[in-house]
């Protein structure tokens, strides 16, 4: 078994922080979100892993090198445009060779990881699972999962015998409320799948349409739903919630320097060389490397990357990146803050918020 991330696509839905960066490399409780997919890889004894990158080829590449550190051998595989899913699958023929393989969107989070949906596949492909002894082995192996928004996922019909029936990308009106999780399994007969599709309404190639191919054709897809929770964090709200999802279960530590007039309440991870002075963090929260808090407070679900500066300044559920400082502002929320961003309060007169905001920004003012 082979695996295959995909960590090209331009990560539109959250611009400005993807006009510098990939979307897979913005930390959930300070790890780049594609690392939880790497690790989840390995933990499932996958080895071989081919990375689908585009644009921000050589920052994924910086990121991750040659996997070793994962305890795994990755090789990269350049996406020239982002042609959709399908696309990927395509152009990592050579790298899949006739393996069967797991294929995991790069900005996809899955509490459960993928070991025991990577054991059930093999487990049905080799018949040693009772419950389908009588039927022929998968071709595929989706992911499933309650959600409130299926308009925004790839859904799936389920048929009265428990099987899928049909499966839409984006429907306008959702035969039900299970969306396509990002984590697949795949025999070698997508690969004919994917060539006998053509591109969707949004022009990609869609995973989802290669899988109805299966189904068309008389091959068996089976399916599980997800018990865990399951993040797509490709928008600003939902990778807030990846964030408070994972620092919930985080382990406190204290690695930095505390002095005695601060207070650590709760779950609270303090990274070495930070120093947290006359504050107050209220986990679950996180504090990054190096990172210096001053008279201040971060409140829950709150992760603070590396190499920031937050003084006078009260932040809670939000996730600031490297390099930043906060200075003098008394309430902060629900935000996503860049790399290198400055966000103060002047106190100049005449009184004005004076912003030099990147395109695609947003900002809610009080
Ligand atoms: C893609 C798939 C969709 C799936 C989703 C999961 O959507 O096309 O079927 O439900 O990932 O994250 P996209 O992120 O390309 O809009």
């Amino acid at each position: 078994m082979k695996g295959l991330i995909l960590s090209g696509g331009a990560g539109t839905r959250l611009r400005p922080i993807t006009h510098t960066s990939a979307k897979q490399l913005v930390p959930v409780a300070n790890k780049p979100i594609l690392y939880f997919g790497l690790e989840d890889m390995a933990e499932a004894g996958i080895t071989e892993v081919g990375i689908i990158v585009g644009d921000t080829r050589a920052e994924i590449a910086d990121a991750v090198g040659d996997g070793s550190r994962f305890g795994l051998k990755v090789t990269y595989i350049p996406q020239d445009a982002p042609l959709g899913l399908a696309h990927c699958v395509l152009i990592a023929r050579d790298f899949l060779g006739d393996d069967d393989f797991v294929m995991y969107l790069g900005d996809n989070l899955l509490r459960q990881g993928i070991a025991e949906f990577v054991a059930a596949f093999e487990a049905d492909r080799s018949h040693t699972s009772q419950d389908h002894v009588d039927d022929d082995p998968p071709s595929a192996q989706i992911l499933l999962a309650h959600v409130h928004d299926p308009q925004r996922f790839g859904v799936a019909e389920i048929g009265d015998d428990g099987e899928v029936v049909r499966l839409v990308e984006k429907p306008v009106d959702p035969p039900s409320d299970l969306a396509l999780v990002g984590v697949y399994l795949f025999d070698p007969s997508i690969h004919e799948a994917v060539r006998a599709i053509a591109p969707s309404p949004r022009g990609e190639l869609e995973i989802t349409d290669a899988i109805q191919w299966l189904i068309d054709n008389g091959r068996r897809v089976r399916h599980e739903v997800v018990d865990g929770w399951w993040i797509d964090t490709g928008k600003l709200d939902p990778l807030l919630e990846g964030n408070r999802l994972v620092l919930e279960t985080i382990e406190p530590r204290v690695d930095g320097d505390v002095d005695e007039d601060s207070h650590l309440l709760g779950r609270v991870v303090i990274e070495a060389g930070a120093k947290i002075i006359n504050s107050t963090v209220r986990g679950p929260a996180i504090i990054g490397e190096r990172t210096v808090l001053r008279n201040s407070y971060i409140g829950p679900y709150t992760s603070v990357y590396y190499d920031c500066e937050v003084i006078n300044t009260e932040i809670e559920h939000s996730i600031v990146l490297e390099q930043s400082t906060i200075t003098d502002v008394p309430r902060l929320a629900d935000s996503l803050i860049g790399k290198e961003a400055v966000v103060r309060r002047s106190g100049a007169r005449p009184r004005a918020n004076r912003l030099m905001v990147g395109d695609h920004s947003v900002i809610d003012l009080e």
